[in-house]
């Protein structure tokens, strides 16, 4: 049976270039002559039943808009069944045929339950972290590392002239992919990830010759949760002489006009789920791979193999 009714939503920590994605799997599904329902706040509306059908109009002028329209919420009770089959009782009340999930790992994590319970889901990688190792890139994370790299750039002037050492702590949960390109794009001496760790001596011991060679400055970016920033800070002005500050950039990262990059992927990731659709393919998220649209299934996506960025040693080597 063809597939010709299609809900969708944006769901986790939202990020820039969501509502381009909204955009083009609406436009998309449109033109295939497919209903379009948004799903309003995630998997919390979907279980409340917020559902609209929507039109063209909808979606008209949010291509550059930061954000989702759609709204989005954590919901950690949908690991529960009963949760759950709130969920799928509203799919079935609207004659929802498929479902186009947009957001990260916890998004696809309540996908895949979902597709285990029949319905036909697709997952769009949509989150600033970077952290769906499936695809080459996700949606939002070029637009944040644009605000990372404008914040560094600011920092660097202020430290320049007062001789600091600035540490900026970026987001990214668990991934280091924004501190770590972020790091290179602004000249960082050093990048503190999680997946990596650093040696603490030896950085404590490089900042104090650097100092001694009267190096004027110097940066380091680290991931939230891999270090207190606030308590290093004290530690490399103890040890190296370096005035130290902190900055801890929050939820800054998470808002502003979607890059180009980022509406393109965007475009590409929404109009690809919906021909999947069309050709009858779901239980799976839609990535990019040398520059090409890939899809995997959302078992094979998950257990992905983290790759440490090749961008990490290039610090070192460039520093
Ligand atoms: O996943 C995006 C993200 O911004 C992470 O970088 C961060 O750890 C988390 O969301 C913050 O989540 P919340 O919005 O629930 O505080």
């Amino acid at each position: 049976m063809a597939i010709k009714r299609i809900a969708f939503l944006t769901s986790g920590g939202d990020a820039p270039g969501m509502n381009a994605a909204i955009r083009a799997v609406v436009r998309s599904g449109l033109t295939l002559g497919m209903e379009m329902f948004g799903v309003y706040d995630g998997y919390k509306g979907l279980v409340e039943g917020k559902i609209e059908q929507f039109t063209s109009k909808n979606v008209s002028h949010i291509l550059d808009r930061g954000g989702t329209i759609l709204g989005s919420a954590r919901l950690p009770e949908f690991t529960e069944k009963v949760v759950r089959d709130l969920a799928v009782k509203q799919l079935k009340k609207y004659f929802i045929d498929a479902l186009i999930v947009i957001g990260g790992d916890g998004t696809f994590k309540g996908g895949q339950k979902l597709a285990e319970m029949g319905i036909k889901v697709i997952g769009i990688p949509a989150t600033i972290d970077n952290d769906v190792t499936s695809t080459d890139s996700t949606i939002g994370f070029s637009t944040a590392l644009n605000t990372v790299v404008d914040a560094i750039d600011k920092l660097r002037d202020t430290s320049e002239s007062h001789h600091r050492c600035s540490i900026l702590e970026t987001m990214g949960r668990d991934c280091g992919d924004l501190a770590i390109y972020a790091g290179v794009c602004g000249g960082a001496e050093y990048v503190i990830t999680k997946e990596t760790g650093f040696d603490k001596k030896a950085m404590l011991e490089s900042l104090r010759k650097k100092k001694l060679k009267g190096r004027r400055h110097a940066i380091i970016l680290t991931t939230e949760n891999a270090v207190n920033v606030h308590k290093l800070a004290k530690e490399i002005e103890d040890y190296s002489g370096y005035e130290t500050r902190a900055t801890v950039l929050g939820y800054v990262q998470r808002g502003g006009k979607p890059t180009p990059e980022d509406r393109v992927l965007a475009s590409r990731f929404g109009n690809y789920a919906i021909e999947l659709l069309q050709q009858d393919i779901s239980g799976v998220i839609v990535g990019i791979s040398h520059n090409d649209m890939i899809h995997m299934t959302f078992d094979e996506s998950i257990k992905c193999p983290f790759v440490k960025s090749q961008l990490f040693d290039l610090i070192e080597k460039i520093r």
